[in-house]
């Protein structure tokens, strides 16, 4: 047994409260063990961080309830106790009702239907197709809208039928794209709806209720309650089938088993009292030629271990004895007293209606479970009384016999208090089954989801490598083209030295212009010749440039070499130079040519300005 952990506990109003499940009837071992396995899920310390997680992913709510409320089902499950149902119990139960009376069945916990649908198969079997569908109704109900849903699909898989006959598979579902489904004019005998055993009403006037492996998850208390509504549920002679762990019934006043391996149990009608034992007739007594018999047979009576009392026919005490007197303080001076006088006539139980019973009847009662409580110690009783008879037939008297059936009885509550345990660890054992199994099922395609995404990542791998050898020979043909302008610019480099060696060595001053009369090249000697830097004359218009040079008068030699024809020309000028002294400077202008152009100064001019 486990001790209830009010974190826990809390949880479970809160499902109650928020959800309207009502888990607090549920054993606590299986129903702690499927929480926990969500909570270890999604990560969830405890039970309060869990409760905290649940208001936030409203969406938890039904892996939760898919958790706990374990459906594994089957077509035929247990298919010995079907079949013990059909020949002993359905059969039976056919012929004795009107041949136009309505069979109602209640399949309750009825998960994915297959159930349901075994039964409508059973009965279909039995009865033919025309009489199942006018006089069968299957009312199949659980606690699980998504089971429900499933089941009125009606739709199985392979792996679902793979045990059912191939004929009833033939007889019964319809094959299409590898499903399997419930032959749909049979089907609309089977009622599919929610109800919650714990809270929701009963259904009435049931011939046959299967309520299998689902009364197992329940404590005892609420297996109780639920058995208390099924016997409302069921009809006068009806009939209760569980599932074959299920066991707690047994002591059920409700209900009584037809077979108690199968599990198949009759309603009992409520105002039931175990018929009394007939005893055969005392046989005739005589002396035969001994004497004395009168006394011994008085010690006899007094010393017997039993206590007992005899009655006249008239209810007067007759005899008493030792143990009797011993027990209830019924002496010899009793003798000749009304016995409705006596305290031992109303208590510990009420013997004198018993008593006219006996008398009425002439037959042998039996009370039992009389407790009697005497000082501190408790008695237990089982109270015979029988009628005592003469010879010719006339009533003598009543005979009293008070058995103490302390032992025996503490005996019976050990076993059946020993036999409890056994059949809730027989019930926790294959609850702990099923779990296994769904568990199983789980793992089962937890593996298959793995492969598919194994599968997958070998894929994206071998994609992955196949571009890594793109880019590694792209990177290959980049490296290649980096190391050849590398070559390229460091010979630009070496060219570009060259010319400003060739520039700087000329003892005049250069100016290279392009067609757009910008200035591209501007040597030391024009610096030193005009006071302006390459750095501040490159990229001006050439016509713009503020020096002791009259442009003006060079622009016709600058236009020529530019011009279509790219003629060449020089002139003499006077000019101011950088220190401000007059010059005479010789300027000569040459269109520029790069080594396959054409005639014509397409790519500029060189001006060469030289003091004279
Ligand atoms: C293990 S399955 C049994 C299915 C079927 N009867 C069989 O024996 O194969 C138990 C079913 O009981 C249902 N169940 C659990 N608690 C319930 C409740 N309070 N009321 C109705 N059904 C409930 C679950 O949803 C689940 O479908």
């Amino acid at each position: 047994m486990h001790e209830t952990d009010p974190h826990f506990e809390a949880l479970l109003v809160y499902l109650k409260e928020s959800r309207g499940f009502d888990f607090t009837g549920y054993k606590r071992s299986s129903l702690m063990r499927r929480v926990n396995r969500r909570m270890t899920q999604v990560d969830a310390a405890g039970y309060p961080e869990y409760l905290d997680f649940l208001q936030v992913h409203p969406d938890e709510f039904t892996a939760l309830f898919n958790t706990i409320l374990i459906n594994v089902t089957a077509f035929f499950r247990d298919t010995d106790a079907w079949e013990y149902l059909r020949a002993e119990v359905l059969e039976p139960m056919i012929e004795a009702k009107p041949a136009d009376s309505m069979i109602r069945i209640w399949s309750a916990g009825c998960a994915s239907g297959q159930e349901a649908y075994t039964l409508a198969m059973v009965l279909a079997e039995m009865l033919g197709i025309e009489q199942f569908k006018d006089r069968v109704k299957i009312y199949a109900t659980d606690v699980d809208e998504e089971q429900l849903n499933e089941a009125r699909q009606a739709s199985y898989g392979e792996r679902e039928i793979q045990d059912l006959e191939p004929e009833l598979v033939e007889r019964y579902f319809e094959q299409l794209n590898g499903r399997y489904t419930f032959r749909k004019d049979l089907r609309r005998s089977v009622i599919f709806g929610r109800n919650d055993l714990v809270q929701d009403a009963p259904i009435s006037r049931i011939d046959l209720l299967t309520c299998r492996n689902t009364l197992m998850y329940f404590n005892a208390e609420t297996q109780a309650k639920i058995l208390g509504r099924f016997h409302f549920a069921l009809a006068e002679t009806g009939v209760l089938f569980l599932g074959k762990a299920e066991m707690l019934l047994s002591h059920s006043s409700l209900f009584t088993p037809i077979d108690l391996k199968r599990r198949v149990f009759r309603r009992v009608p409520r105002l039931y009292a175990p018929p009394g034992v007939v005893f055969a007739d005392p046989p005739p007594t005589g002396t035969g030629g001994v004497t004395g018999l009168d006394e011994l047979r008085n010690e006899a009576f007094a010393a017997s271990p039993l206590a007992q009392l005899v009655l006249t026919s008239d209810g007067l005490v007759a005899c008493s004895n030792r143990q009797l007197e011993k027990l209830f303080g019924v002496s010899s001076r009793d003798i000749g007293r009304p016995f409705r006088d006596l305290d031992l006539s109303y208590r510990p139980v009420e013997l004198r209606r018993y008593i006219e019973q006996t008398q009425l009847e002439r037959r042998t009662l039996r009370v039992t479970d009389v407790e009697y409580h005497r000082g501190t110690d408790v008695v237990h009783l089982m109270v015979q009384i029988s009628p005592l008879s003469g010879a010719d037939g006339s009533l003598l008297g009543v005979n009293l016999i008070f058995h103490d059936v302390t032992a025996s009885r503490r005996l019976q509550d050990d076993l059946e208090h020993a036999n409890q345990q056994l059949e809730a660890a027989y019930e926790e054992l294959q609850s702990t089954n099923e779990e296994l199994e769904t568990t199983n099922e789980e793992l089962q395609s937890t593996v298959e989801e793995l492969e598919t995404t194994n599968e997958e990542l070998q894929s994206t791998n071998e994609e992955l490598e196949t571009m890594n050898e793109e880019l590694q020979s792209t990177n290959d043909e980049l490296q290649s083209i980096n190391d050849q302008l590398r070559v390229s610019t460091s010979r630009l480099d070496e060219a570009n030295a060259f010319l400003e060696t060739v520039l700087t060595s000329l003892q005049a001053g250069v100016a290279v212009v392009d067609p757009d009369l910008r200035i591209r090249m501007w040597n030391r000697h024009a610096e030193d010749l005009w006071g302006l830097r390459s750095g501040e004359v490159i990229g001006q218009h050439f016509l713009n440039l503020d020096i002791g040079l009259p442009i003006d008068r060079i622009r016709p030699l600058v236009r020529g070499a530019l011009d279509a024809g790219g003629r060449s020309g020089e002139i003499r000028l006077d000019a101011v130079n950088r220190r401000g002294r007059a010059i005479t400077v010789r300027v000569a202008c040459t269109p520029l040519r790069s080594r396959d152009g054409g005639p014509g100064g397409g790519d500029g001019a060189i001006i060469v300005m030289e003091t004279a």
